[in-house]
């Protein structure tokens, strides 16, 4: 192989190294030009057979191109395995893995609008514990030891029967008055418990919303307000609420609230059970015997307070027509419920 030979080899194998793709390829180039049989040896052996003047430039040649491919190969080979580590020889077409995002529980997502729209009234958010005594839950609130949701049936009694798991957020209303003197504006979003046998609007455990509002010379039509203010804020202006006479122990008078059926606009549907009415909150006057078990003076003061339910206002609000589907964490069902 003479000179110009050699020189027109050298420029293949640069091309051949610079064009291999894998670690791989430049093995195969580093055997075919360096390798025991491969072509630079070859010259090497046939050096002898060459004029003297040829062979001192073919053989210097041949050295130095033996050095310039080594350094090639080593510094490519080095360079694509640090590219691929620090992501250089990176596939951008590659589509990109999806994470899906989380939506917020449509029962938080309720609780955090409905507190929203109570502090904008001036109510502040007070918490009290899922564990109650007996005597927050039922005594302070006017129950007579006789009342039938004090029954095993209705009450998750723990131990010797003086601590329960809440039945309602009112006992909330105890510790808030317990522990300030009016006026009290409060609202407390939470857990209850209720031995309850599940099915399309009952849960064992669901959630509350307890507002309380102690002053001077607050009214039923002051309650009636806020409520139907509240309503429109979370449901839309076409909502309309209706109060219905009932009987809680630590209110008088007191009112079952419903509102009309956001999903049918009150013409009957599976979410209302065809009566066009949802019922959301029980309310009603404090009685002034609760402010008696809490010292508040019984003349200066008045105040109301009321219960709802989240979930119910979940099902009405989304369309949801049962409410275990707010518990079974089913991704379809949040995916498009939630927010
Ligand atoms: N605690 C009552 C219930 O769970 C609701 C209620 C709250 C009624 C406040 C009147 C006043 O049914």
């Amino acid at each position: 192989m003479n000179l110009s030979e050699l020189k027109t080899m050298m420029d293949e194998a640069v091309v051949e190294a610079n064009a291999a793709m894998t670690n791989e390829d430049l093995e195969a180039v580093r055997i075919k030009y360096l390798g025991r049989k491969g072509v630079l040896p070859a010259v090497m052996k046939e050096l002898r057979s060459l004029e003297p003047s040829e062979r001192a430039d073919v053989g210097k040649t041949a050295n130095e191109f033996k050095q310039t491919l080594n350094k090639l190969l080593d510094e490519k080979g080095r360079k694509d395995n640090e590219g691929s580590a620090a992501g250089e020889g990176f596939d951008c077409t590659l589509p990109g893995r999806w994470h899906r995002l989380g939506t917020i529980h449509p029962v938080s997502a309720v609780i955090e609008q409905t507190v929203s729209i109570f502090r904008s009234l001036g109510f502040t958010v007070s918490d009290g514990p899922d564990i109650e005594t007996r005597y927050r839950n039922y005594t302070a609130l006017n129950t007579p030891e006789h009342h039938p949701s004090m029954d095993e049936q209705d009450t998750f009694w723990i131990g010797e029967d003086d601590l329960l798991l809440r039945t309602q957020t009112s006992p909330v209303q105890i510790r808030a008055m317990e522990s300030c003197q009016p006026p009290i504006r409060i609202v407390t979003p939470g857990r209850c418990y209720r031995r309850d046998t599940t099915d399309a609007t009952h849960s064992a455990n669901f959630h509350q919303i307890e507002g309380l509002y102690v002053d001077r010379k607050v009214s039923l039509s002051d309650l009636k307000g806020v409520l139907a203010y509240f309503a429109k804020e979370l449901m839309g202006e076409d909502v309309s609420i209706r109060f219905r006479p009932h009987f809680f122990p630590f209110t008088e008078p007191s009112v079952e609230c419903d509102f009309s059926c956001h999903v049918c606009k009150g013409s009957g549907c599976r979410v209302c059970k065809n009566s066009g009415w949802i019922e959301i909150a029980g309310a009603g006057m404090v009685d002034p015997r609760v402010f008696e078990k809490v010292g508040y003076d019984t003349e200066k003061y008045t105040g109301y307070a009321f219960g709802m339910g989240i979930e119910r206002l979940v099902m009405v609000k989304y369309g949801v027509s049962d409410i275990r589907m707010l518990y079974d964490n089913d991704l379809r069902f949040l995916k498009q419920v939630g927010r």
